[in-house]
């Protein structure tokens, strides 16, 4: 375990932006990261845990001990004919994890295929897609206290998950480092394949009675056609959440707009897809230099090589102005800003 400074980040986010870290250091057991916590001489430093950065935006070099989880592993907790509980380290790829349980007929985790980021990511903002989020999978979460290095196992219900949040980025932010968490996966899986585009993919494939193989397969078709693959152009998935507006505001709306989609949430709430409402109010595909609006799917900002962190999250605020001024709705970031 090697401390270096000055180092570049270009290959640790997904929006490709150019910034270093002050100090960097690269963990891969939970004891190099013990290690690094008590150590007298990153003590009193700050510290910022970068796990795949496919959720952040890098508007400047960060000036903090970056560590960067890197802790590898899946191993069988217990198995039955039902199912098996998986204990997976924090660095694993989550779309690697996903392929694994995939292969070995685990249900649980098909319609989050091809997320970019890592497993210790996934817990932080409760990822979701297509109808299910991990919290559905979770069994706890593995975390170390950045503080003072003392382990901690968080159940499920602690997580506290909601809608892209969780404990860690709410009332424990920036306290713990997750280093694992541990799934419930279903060997005789209830699939969820009601999402429309999922259901017509499937029909599309002429899977008749779906395997988790064909879900995941139906996933990945549907994300590849609509998300920019950060490999080749950049960006950190959707960069807003879909917000959620009284009824009568959204009817107010619907007046107005008589095709605004709106999915209930609860009897005084709906949610409405952000990516709609950027595309209604113009700026789906458009660009600004090195940087826009995907052209495919409103919701997502992208770098296309060159672009500079300000400049995206300054394009994020005229797009959250506009928005606010045609529709009254404010818009919120979902990646992280640094
Ligand atoms: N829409 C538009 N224009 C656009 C994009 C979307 O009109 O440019 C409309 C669509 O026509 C559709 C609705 O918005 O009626 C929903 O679109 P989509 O199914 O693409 O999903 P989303 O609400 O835009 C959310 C998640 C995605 C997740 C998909 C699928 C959030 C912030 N985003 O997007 O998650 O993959 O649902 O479940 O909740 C991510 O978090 O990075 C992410 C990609």
């Amino acid at each position: 375990m090697q401390v270096q400074s000055n180092f570049s980040l270009r290959h640790l986010n997904t929006f490709g932006l150019d910034a270093d870290a002050r100090f960097f250091v690269n963990v891969t057991s939970v004891e190099e990261l013990t290690e690094i916590l008590l150590d007298p001489v990153w003590q009193a430093s700050p510290k910022f845990v970068l796990g795949g950065g496919s959720n952040i935006l890098l508007t400047q070099d960060v000036e903090a001990l970056v560590i960067h989880p890197d802790i590898k592993g899946i191993s069988i907790v217990k198995e039955d004919e039902e199912g098996v509980i998986l204990q997976v380290g924090a660095g694993e790829n989550w779309h690697q994890f996903v392929m694994y349980c995939v292969e070995h007929g685990y249900g649980g985790v098909e319609n989050l295929s091809l997320i970019p980021g890592t497993v210790g990511a996934a817990p932080m903002q409760n990822i979701g897609a297509y109808g299910v989020e991990i919290r559905s999978v979770i069994v706890s979460v593995e975390a170390v206290s950045i503080d003072n290095a003392q382990k901690r196992i968080f159940s499920n219900a602690e997580c506290e998950f909601g809608y892209r949040e969780s404990i860690f980025k709410k009332a424990l932010k920036d306290k713990y480092i997750i280093t694992g968490a541990t799934f419930r996966l279903n060997k005789k899986p209830v699939l969820n394949i009601g999402y429309g585009d999922v259901q017509k993919t499937l029909q599309e494939m002429n899977a008749a009675t779906p395997t988790i193989k064909d879900v995941s397969e139906a996933i990945i078709k549907i994300r590849q056609s609509k998300l920019p693959d950060p490999a080749e152009i950049g960006n950190a998935g959707s960069f807003f959440k879909n917000p959620e507006i009284p009824v009568a505001q959204f009817e107010k709306l619907r007046s107005a707009y008589p095709e605004i989609p709106g999915y209930p949430v609860s009897s005084e709430m709906v949610k409405v897809p952000a990516g709609w409402l950027i595309e209604k109010a113009g700026w789906k595909g458009y660009r600004e230099g090195a940087i826009g609006v995907h052209a495919r799917q409103a919701l997502v900002l992208v770098n296309y090589g060159g672009g500079v962190g300000k400049d995206i999250k300054a394009l994020s605020e005229k797009v959250q102005n506009s928005v606010e001024a045609q529709f009254g709705i404010r818009l919120h970031a979902e990646v992280n800003f640094i």
